[in-house]
């Protein structure tokens, strides 16, 4: 079984990539309310990095999901747009009060999609494309990892100053950053309704034609990049000009539901 959540679609490719290599399924975190273990069954997390640390929602699933049976081995899979910090020790110790050891945690770069505070912007085109090539290139090696219970943290990208990054900005990022009440639809908006379909959370409804934010927001971005008229701003961040980014499945040879419609 392979747990994934994705605001833009990064992690989702991932976690679709080695669940068709592997044979296994795959479990999207905030449609799952239990989890059970086959006996030699394998367990997948596949996820973005937020703040050079696993996301709250990912990392509150983990603690308080109810599991039978054991898995046989646990791997994850992050996606960042640079760096993790020390998102697999967070991890690893999320799963250690749940009596699971981490075995491995992959590492996977691909194309940034955070563009909520200035100065954040999205990678140029041929950045992105060599992120994502590059992270393609690893699944074979990825999969035969898995295959042979490989331990160990791969592709690690950890960065400057991980400690000050995971354990002291990551508080403040979510205390202050990580809020729904900066979006604003603007007058391009068509009442189309693809935001409120796209977020994973079910946050956004539509009223009068209008989408609402209702405050559960990860701020994965996924509103503001999806909607067709770009007509989405997060204050003064992120709007036209800042440019708009959601992975594209059909650039690839995976197939699936875009992320929200799972
Ligand atoms: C709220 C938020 C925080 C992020 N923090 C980081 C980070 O600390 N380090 C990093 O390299 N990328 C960071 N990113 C970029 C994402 O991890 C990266 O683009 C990821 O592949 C997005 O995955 P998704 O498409 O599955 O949502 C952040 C993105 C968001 C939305
Ligand atoms: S996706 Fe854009 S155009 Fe469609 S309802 Fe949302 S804000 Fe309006
Ligand atoms: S409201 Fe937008 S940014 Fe917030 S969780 Fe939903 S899609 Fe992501």
């Amino acid at each position: 079984m392979i747990l994934w959540y994705s605001g833009c679609g990064n992690s989702r490719f991932v976690a679709d990539s080695l669940a068709a290599r592997l044979g296994e399924k795959t479990v999207f975190i905030p449609q799952a309310d239990s989890l059970s273990f086959a006996e030699g069954e394998i367990l997948g997390i596949v996820f973005p990095v937020y703040a050079w640390s696993v996301p709250n929602l990912v990392s509150d699933f983990l603690r308080k999901v109810s599991m039978s049976g054991r898995p046989a081995y646990v791997f994850a899979a992050c996606t960042c747009g640079d760096n993790t910090g020390y998102t697999a020790r967070v991890l690893r110790k999320v799963l250690k009060r749940r009596g699971l050891e981490l075995d491995a945690f992959f590492t996977f770069q691909m194309p940034n999609t955070y563009v909520n505070l200035p100065g954040f912007k999205l990678d140029p085109p041929e950045l992105a494309k060599s992120k994502t090539e590059g992270t393609v290139s690893k699944f074979d090696e990825t999969v035969h990892f898995i295959g042979s219970r490989a331990k160990g943290d791969f592709y690690r990208l950890l960065g400057g100053s991980p400690f000050f990054k995971t354990y002291i900005l990551k508080p403040l990022f979510y205390a202050f950053l990580i809020t729904d009440r900066k979006f604003h639809a603007g007058e391009d908006c068509t009442g189309c309704g693809l935001c409120a379909k796209m977020c994973p959370l079910k946050n956004i409804t539509m009223e009068n034609g209008r989408p609402r934010w209702m405050g559960n927001c990860t701020n994965c971005d996924s509103c503001y990049h999806r909607c067709p008229k770009n007509a989405i701003s997060f204050g003064k961040a992120a709007g036209k000009g800042t440019g708009q980014y959601y992975f594209k499945q059909h650039t690839f040879s995976i197939s699936g539901n875009a992320v929200g419609q799972a």
